[in-house]
């Protein structure tokens, strides 16, 4: 972990975790395995970031597109991620994190529900880190979403259209309520965002590497972080005094 100035964090990273599949066809297994091996990616990576004193980690599970996958590859998805919200209940507690979900959550099965409700409920007052699955998420819909609920506040005369500016888009967004992604790593050497946190990523720094999600380990995670100190973050700006300077006009 040298590489990693922990003073220098940044506060909100956001990962994209592809993959899993071509994982397990490189080994001839069905996809469903490469899954499973990346709910240990999982794992692995919340308790890294957690120990380096991340502020906020959202991870892309599942997107609003990933709905028109095979069913028997998304019952796989939701039992996987059920188990993983029945065996980290521990590691989240001990840990002092504090799991959120967004995405439109009611399309869920109750049984993966309940349990995400559950989690939810019972990690609500940890201050360590906070832990977002991103589950049927899209950041298109997220921003659809938010226009609706705005909307509806204009027609009831709460709200007047020119009171609608990025503060409140920010506080309509549910994905960005741990504030604006910093460091946006995607796994499996994809080079696009594939929908994820569009408004909240907008001066995200972008990290591809070409290791498959389940090869992802904790020294990739550093390397990202490492990456990310090493980037001039200028927010349209010109020349900076200080990074702590930029940090807050970028703000
Ligand atoms: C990411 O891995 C997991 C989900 C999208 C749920 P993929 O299943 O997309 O794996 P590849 O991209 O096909 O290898
Ligand atoms: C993005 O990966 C979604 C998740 C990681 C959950 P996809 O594999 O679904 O994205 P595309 O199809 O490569 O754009
Ligand atoms: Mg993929």
């Amino acid at each position: 972990m040298p590489l990693v100035d922990l003073q220098r964090l940044p506060k909100h990273v956001a990962i994209i975790m592809d993959g899993n599949g071509r994982w397990a066809q490189a080994q001839g297994r069905v996809r469903s395995v490469g899954h499973r091996e990346g709910s240990h990616s999982v794992r692995r990576i919340v308790r890294a970031a957690r120990r380096l004193g991340i502020d906020a980690l959202t991870l892309f599970a599942f997107s609003e597109q990933n709905w028109f996958r095979p069913a028997h590859e998304i019952a796989a998805l939701m039992e996987l991620l059920r188990d993983y919200l029945l065996s980290e209940r521990e590691e989240l507690l001990d840990n002092g994190i504090r799991l959120r979900a967004v995405g439109r959550l009611p399309k869920l099965p109750d049984r993966v529900r309940s349990v995400l409700d559950e989690r939810i409920a019972e990690t609500a007052a940890n201050r360590g880190m906070t832990l977002t699955l991103a589950l049927s998420y899209g950041g298109r819909e997220e921003i659809v979403d938010a226009a609706r609920r705005l909307a509806a506040r204009v027609r009831c005369g709460e709200l007047e259209p020119d009171a609608i500016d990025e503060e409140l888009l920010d506080a309509a967004i549910p994905s960005v309520d741990v504030g604006r992604v910093d460091l946006l790593i995607r796994t499996g050497g994809e080079q696009r965002i594939s929908n994820f946190l569009l408004w909240g990523a907008a001066y995200a720094e972008l990290y591809f590497t070409e290791r498959l999600w389940p090869d992802f380990d904790e020294e990739d995670l550093y390397q990202a972080i490492a990456a990310y100190q090493q980037r001039d973050r200028r927010f349209g700006r010109v020349a900076l005094v200080t990074g702590t300077e930029v940090a807050k006009v970028g703000e």
